[in-house]
């Protein structure tokens, strides 16, 4: 007699057909994620509807993406799933920085300057405010040759690709440190803003009563050889969305206080794992 297959055997099935993949990291994640996924559909019942749904938004969110504009990024963030990579990522020892996510507004290629410089155009309004500090190792010995990429909004809360009026590579720039390890750059304080909402990322997070805003911050991306690489930002510790971030990403140890002229924080970085 025959018998209906069950979710069970089929999720054996499927997973068995990765059995001649040569590449065990693809198999090992490719059998995660259909397991979990399959344990998701189960458990909610998913309707034809709903899959549907599904299908339709991850289409609309990839059609939403350019060069400019990543919607998979925004989707990533405001999930939760690109804290959480970064949290696996990064195993901080107690004194390196904390990191926090890359977020959509990335862009590699920003204007090198040197070190008093400033990242904002002369002619931009907001609060002046100077960054300092040190890029140093978990020991306290400042690190020569760090390279620092920060990148932050204008006044308004638009970073350079979203408003068509500023210049490109506007409040982005890029530092070195010297054999002291020192940092310092201009720009203006940072503010608070909302993510971009007119996409699918915008309409679920209207469907789920969200809130969109990001608090107050600047970010920045630490390479330094022989160590990790740092993501993180500096979130102004007086923002009133620091409990509400769209994409989880505040840590009570990137909260600085930016109420005066220069806002000071040192970078840590952790070794790289090759060299622990
Ligand atoms: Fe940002």
């Amino acid at each position: 007699m025959t018998t209906k297959m069950t979710p069970k055997q089929h999720l054996e099935e499927v997973l068995a057909s990765y059995d001649q993949c040569a590449d065990p990291r693809l198999v090992q994640i490719m059998t995660s994620l259909t397991t979990h996924l399959f344990a998701f559909i189960e458990e909610t019942g998913l309707t034809r509807q709903e899959w549907m749904a599904g299908i339709e938004f991850l289409t609309a969110t990839g059609k939403k993406c350019d060069d400019e504009r990543q919607e998979f990024i925004l989707l990533s963030d405001v999930l939760g799933v690109s804290m959480l990579v970064e949290m696996v990522n990064q195993r901080t020892t107690d004194s390196a920085t904390e990191p926090t996510v890359l977020g959509p507004f990335y862009r590699p290629g920003g204007p090198e300057l040197a070190m008093g410089d400033s990242i904002a155009p002369e002619n931009s309004g907001g609060q002046r405010l100077t960054f300092a500090g040190t890029v140093r190792n978990a020991e306290g010995s400042p690190l020569e040759g760090a390279h620092l990429e920060v990148w932050q909004t204008s006044p308004e809360g638009f970073y350079d690709v979203q408003d068509p009026s500023l210049d490109p590579m506007s409040y982005r720039g890029n530092f070195t440190t010297g054999p002291d390890g020192r940092f310092n750059f201009g720009t203006i304080r940072p503010v608070d803003y909302q993510i971009p909402t007119d996409g699918p990322v915008g309409d679920l997070l209207r469907a789920s009563a969200r809130e969109s805003w990001r608090p107050a911050h600047t970010h920045f991306l630490v390479t330094c050889s022989g160590y990790k690489t740092l993501i993180t930002h500096l979130f102004d510790a007086s923002s009133r969305h620091l409990h509400s971030d769209a994409v989880f990403g505040v840590r009570e140890t990137l909260e600085v206080n930016m109420d005066h002229e220069v806002a000071s924080f040192d970078l840590v970085l952790d070794l790289a794992e090759e060299n622990k």
